[in-house]
C-alpha cells in the first residue's frame, strides 16, 4: 500500500511567514483603529493608509472542536506617545482560551479580566502566553522591529470588540526613551 506523506503548512519561525495553506489576510490600518488610541487626534495626523497590523489565518473549519493557527505582525510605531497595538477583544464565546507565541520583536500581550483587572506578559521569541477563557487580550509593539506572534485558538471563540467599548484598564506609552504604563484614564 502507497502511503503518501501529506504536506502540512508551515511557519517559517524567524519570520512567522505562513506557507503552504490556504490563508486568510487581514490588514488593520490607521483609519480603522478610531477610538483605540487615547490620543485620537493624533492618530487622525498620520496617514490613514499605514498598516498597523497584519494577520494570516489558515483557513481551517470554524466547527466545535476544531482549532484555528493564524499570526499577527504587528508593526512598530506610536499614536503621539502611545506604542501600536492591535484593537484588542474577548472571545465572544467567553470560555475560550487561546495560546499565543512569541516569534520576533520585543512586546507585551495585556490581559484584562472581566472585572477590569489587568496584567502585562512580555512577549519576546519564544515566549508562551497562555491566555484563559474569560480574558481580553492586546498585543503591544514596544520595539523598533516588527512583533509577530502565532496564535492557536477555538475555531468557535469569535471576537467580541464592543464589550472593550470603554477600552482596557492599563495603556502603555514611550516617555524619555522608557516604556510607561499608565492606569487609563476614564475614558
Ligand atoms: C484570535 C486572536 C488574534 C487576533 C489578532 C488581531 O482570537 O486573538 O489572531 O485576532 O492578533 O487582533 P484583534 O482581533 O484584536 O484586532
Ligand atoms: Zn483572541
Amino acid at each position: 500500500m502507497n502511503h503518501p506523506f501529506i504536506q502540512p503548512p508551515q511557519v517559517e519561525w524567524a519570520s512567522g511567514a505562513l506557507t503552504k495553506g490556504p490563508l486568510l489576510r487581514k490588514s488593520t490600518r490607521i483609519r480603522d483603529l478610531i477610538g483605540i488610541f487615547a490620543d485620537d487626534p493624533a492618530r487622525q495626523r498620520l496617514a490613514g493608509e499605514h498598516v498597523v497590523y497584519d494577520v494570516e489565518i489558515l483557513a481551517t473549519s470554524p466547527a466545535e472542536g476544531e482549532l484555528y493557527t493564524g499570526v499577527t505582525h504587528l508593526y512598530p510605531g506610536r499614536v503621539g506617545d502611545e506604542y501600536f497595538m492591535t484593537r484588542g477583544h474577548f472571545h465572544a464565546r467567553r470560555e475560550q482560551g487561546e495560546v499565543y507565541f512569541g516569534l520576533r520583536g520585543n512586546g507585551l500581550l495585556l490581559l484584562q479580566n472581566e472585572q477590569g483587572q489587568a496584567r502585562l506578559e512580555s512577549v519576546c521569541a519564544g515566549s508562551i502566553h497562555i491566555i484563559p477563557g474569560f480574558t481580553a487580550h492586546r498585543l503591544i509593539n514596544t520595539g523598533s522591529e516588527v512583533l509577530s506572534a502565532l496564535a492557536v485558538w477555538p475555531g468557535v471563540a469569535g471576537h467580541d470588540y464592543a464589550a472593550l467599548a470603554k477600552g482596557f484598564t492599563l495603556r502603555v506609552f514611550e516617555e524619555n526613551q522608557q516604556i510607561q504604563v499608565r492606569e487609563a484614564q476614564n475614558e
